[in-house]
């Protein structure tokens, strides 16, 4: 025999769900907010072509601001246009067994012909409502690697770390690295950390 009658014992299975579902979707959205997740790290897009930075930057050790120029004097560090890939591979153009230029080579040489820019895939895509700003943070004195991890070493690009707000504010909150502006100033952070900030 039950305790309750069977209208009771309804309302009791209905607000039990009801009790369980807000718990189980409360959990879940403070973990989605609130955990210093890197749930985005390793991301790594396939692009049209295998551009290698390994060969590019490490072997051949060109300088990051030859191709990404605007990043110590704008917000975007962009990638480069056809031509600066052509101040080379006008000249470079190896040549497959078969005497063919390599494919990827034609791919350039082609878009170069017609004028089209390549259509490369972002690797690191912050959230559209988020400011910020690539050559506050070159120009204080933070290297590429710091952000982006070890590029020179990848035959493909692939993001070291994930975007979220807990990263950005693990590093505004360091101590001071000496002979930084931070430390002239005599804050006791690297970075400021005032919401305003980062969203404006
Ligand atoms: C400073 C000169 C230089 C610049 C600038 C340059 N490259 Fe290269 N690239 C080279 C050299 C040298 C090689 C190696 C050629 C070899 O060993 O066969 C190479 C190799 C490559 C290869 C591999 C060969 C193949 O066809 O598979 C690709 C793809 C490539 N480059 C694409 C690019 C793109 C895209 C850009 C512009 C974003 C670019 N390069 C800019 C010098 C350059
Ligand atoms: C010869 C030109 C060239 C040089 C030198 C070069 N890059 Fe790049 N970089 C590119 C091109 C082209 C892309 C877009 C294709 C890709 O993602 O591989 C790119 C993409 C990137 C991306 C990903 C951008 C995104 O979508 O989020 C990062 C980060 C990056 N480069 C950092 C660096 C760093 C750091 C260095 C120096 C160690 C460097 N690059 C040197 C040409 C270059
Ligand atoms: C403080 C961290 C930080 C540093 C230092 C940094 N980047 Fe970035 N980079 C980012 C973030 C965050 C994004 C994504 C920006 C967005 O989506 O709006 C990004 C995006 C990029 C992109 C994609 C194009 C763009 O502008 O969105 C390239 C290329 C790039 N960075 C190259 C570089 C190079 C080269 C350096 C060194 C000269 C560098 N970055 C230094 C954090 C950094
Ligand atoms: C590795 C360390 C590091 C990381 C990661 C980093 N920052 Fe910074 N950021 C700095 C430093 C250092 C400064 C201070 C530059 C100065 O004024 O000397 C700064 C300054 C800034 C400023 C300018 C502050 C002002 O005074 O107006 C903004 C905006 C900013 N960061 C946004 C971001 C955002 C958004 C992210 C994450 C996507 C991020 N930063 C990640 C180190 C970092
Ligand atoms: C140094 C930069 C920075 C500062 C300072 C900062 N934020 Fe954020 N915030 C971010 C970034 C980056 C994201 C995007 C995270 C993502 O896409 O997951 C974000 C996302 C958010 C979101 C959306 C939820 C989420 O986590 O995705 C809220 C809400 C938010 N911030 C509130 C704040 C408040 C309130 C403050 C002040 C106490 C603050 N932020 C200070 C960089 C910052």
């Amino acid at each position: 025999m039950s305790m309750f009658t069977r209208k009771f014992d309804r309302k009791v299975h209905v607000a039990f769900g009801v009790f369980l579902f807000s718990l189980l979707f409360g959990v879940g959205f403070g973990y989605y907010v609130l955990w210093p997740s890197d749930l985005e790290a390793g991301y790594e897009p396939a692009q049209p072509i295998l551009y290698s930075h390994k060969l590019h930057a490490g072997d051949m050790k060109m300088q990051c601001l030859y191709c990404h120029s605007q990043a110590d004097k704008t917000a975007q560090a962009t990638t480069p246009p056809v031509s600066t890939c052509m101040n080379c591979h006008s000249q470079v153009q190896s040549k497959g067994p078969d005497g063919q230029v390599l494919p990827a080579t034609q791919f350039v040489l082609d878009h170069w012909k017609s004028r089209e820019p390549i259509r490369w895939n972002k690797v690191s895509d912050l959230a559209d409502f988020v400011y910020f700003d690539h050559s506050r943070h070159v120009n204080s004195g933070l290297t590429c690697q710091e952000c982006h991890g070890p590029i020179e070493t990848m035959d493909r690009v692939r993001r070291q770390y994930g975007l979220k707000m807990s990263w950005c504010l693990a590093c505004h909150r360091q101590a001071p690295p000496a002979g930084s502006r931070a430390e002239r100033l005599g804050w006791d952070q690297r970075a400021p950390i005032n919401c305003s900030t980062c969203h404006r």
